[in-house]
């Protein structure tokens, strides 16, 4: 196939990793999308909905999206707007990451941020900011990344069969994090369409609404939800497992450490999700989970121990997460 130079998501690495857990006898596969160009799983999404938006004549090059994003998604549609010669305004909220917003701003986004309502719901605000500048910005469009269905398109069609090639197949169980649930429906899907036996687990942040769960403070980017966005609708994960910060922290610098795969909080959460169900699984089981993206963007809060006993306060779980015990040969 002809290359379509930066325009279309990568084919990223789905690597057998063995160095996380004491567990010789489970076979887990990573998928490295922070390989990704905008360095997360969010290349692909973003491909998707702007292919759809313009083979349908809703955009067209010149034209403008307005979305509204936490950090990665917007990365994402920048880049591809260069690309593509869209251009675009992203909706941000003061739980963004500063790096993210640096990162747009590199690609030549416009950064319009929303502060924080009398009710606290920081999705619900920007959704009515986005709506506010489509009204004011004629011809522009939004991604609509929340109920689009070009965003599990995207992840059917790509995610998982890079990921069954990737790792032979007859898996047993997938790690997905969630946030609009696009990715783990993608997957979900794929494994149905194709009869597959394989389990998703949906791995979602404490405080987040998803899968029936109670809002609460959330500081950290990439997982977890305001307000149920319609695509989880459809999301039937097999099981869905609700991790604590710490616990990302923790999961996050154990894959750093342990297999030099330095990736961000939501994946974190999934290595977290992956400790605590690994011990009960059977002998031969086939695990893979998504590396969503870099931890680069997350050096200053998820890899800084200031900032991790300042917000998280966790001065009593310093210890463990900084030493790290070597796991023994395998
Ligand atoms: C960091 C991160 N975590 C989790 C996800 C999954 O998000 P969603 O449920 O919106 O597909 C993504 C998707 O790209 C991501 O970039």
């Amino acid at each position: 196939m002809a290359s379509q130079g930066t325009l279309t998501p990568f084919i990223t690495p789905t690597v057998k990793i063995n160095r996380l857990f004491e567990s010789p006898h489970i076979e887990i596969y990573a998928k490295l999308d922070l390989l990704q160009l905008a360095g997360s799983t969010k290349e692909r999404t973003a491909n998707g909905l702007i292919e759809e938006l313009l083979s349908s004549g809703k955009l067209r090059t010149g034209g403008m999206i307005v979305e509204s994003t936490s950090g990665n998604l917007g990365i994402a549609l920048a880049r591809q707007c260069v690309v593509r010669g869209v251009n675009f305004i992203a909706v941000v909220d003061e739980n963004a990451n500063p790096i993210a917003l640096e990162l747009m701003q590199a690609y030549g986004a416009t950064i319009n941020r929303v502060e924080t309502p009398a009710d606290g719901n920081k999705l619900a605000a920007r959704r009515r900011r986005v709506n506010e500048l489509l009204e004011q910005n004629l011809g522009s469009v939004t991604t609509n990344q929340y109920g689009s269905f070009a965003n599990p398109r995207a992840h059917c069609n790509s995610t998982m069969p890079e990921i069954i090639a990737g790792s032979g197949g007859n898996l047993d169980y997938l790690f997905v994090a969630t946030s609009t649930t696009g990715t783990l429906l993608g997957c979900q899907q794929y494994i149905r369409k194709h009869g597959l036996d394989t389990k998703i687990v949906a791995v979602d942040s404490v405080g987040s609404v998803l899968f029936g769960g109670t809002t609460g403070t959330r500081r950290l980017p990439g997982l977890g939800a305001g307000i149920v966005p319609e695509l989880a609708a459809s999301a039937e994960p097999d099981l869905v497992v609700q991790i604590e910060e710490i616990e990302m922290v923790r999961g996050c610098r154990l894959l750093a450490r342990r297999e030099g795969i330095l990736a961000g909080a939501s994946t974190g959460a999934i290595v977290s999700a992956m400790e605590k169900l690994v011990p009960t699984l059977r002998e031969g089981s086939r695990l893979a989970f998504m590396v969503h993206d870099s931890g680069v963007p997350y050096l200053q809060t998820v890899y800084n121990d200031q900032w991790v006993r300042t917000n998280l306060n966790s001065e009593s779980n310093m210890e463990t997460l900084v030493e790290v015990d070597e796991p023994s040969d395998q």
